[in-house]
């Protein structure tokens, strides 16, 4: 199996290349987004694996690979269970990230369906500002 950055990969894994090369580096994204896995996040989940579920539709809209692309990463718990599901999205502004929807904290992304996933990263690719969005947010203390 190769993977979509073109390396041959032991099976069972997407990210263990037969040939391990250090130097290798990761793939360009755009945007990442952190998807809680941790125990309240995931029992809340429609999905057993809401990170494969994710990329699977990434693919789907070909948002899996190239300048747009939107990477997904599993995390822990965020600290904010009461908001779950939580994800968050950060941009690569070292690249074409879009600063506005930088540190954007998602709640209740459970309810999600297929559906509203695809509206979130058709406006991350269009550098929607999410603030003028109506994706519910998790508010954050000013710093005092
Ligand atoms: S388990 Fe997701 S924020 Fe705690």
């Amino acid at each position: 199996m190769v993977n979509n950055m073109g390396s041959e990969v032991e099976v069972g894994f997407t990210c263990k290349p037969k040939v391990f090369d250090p130097n290798k580096p990761i793939m360009h994204f755009k945007t990442q987004i952190f998807i809680c896995d941790g125990e309240r996040c995931k029992q809340s989940s429609k999905h057993e694996d809401e990170a494969t579920f994710l990329r699977e539709l990434l693919k789907e809209l070909n948002l899996h690979q190239g300048q747009n692309r939107i990477k997904i990463s599993r995390t822990n718990c965020f600290g904010a269970c009461r908001f779950r599901q939580v994800a968050t999205v950060f941009e690569n502004t070292k690249a074409n990230g879009f600063i506005q929807n930088n540190n954007i904290w998602l709640k209740n992304t459970h309810k999600f369906d297929k559906n509203r996933w695809i509206e979130l990263f058709t406006a991350l690719k269009n550098n929607k500002n999410l603030d003028e969005l109506d994706f519910e947010q998790i508010p954050m203390n000013e710093i005092s």
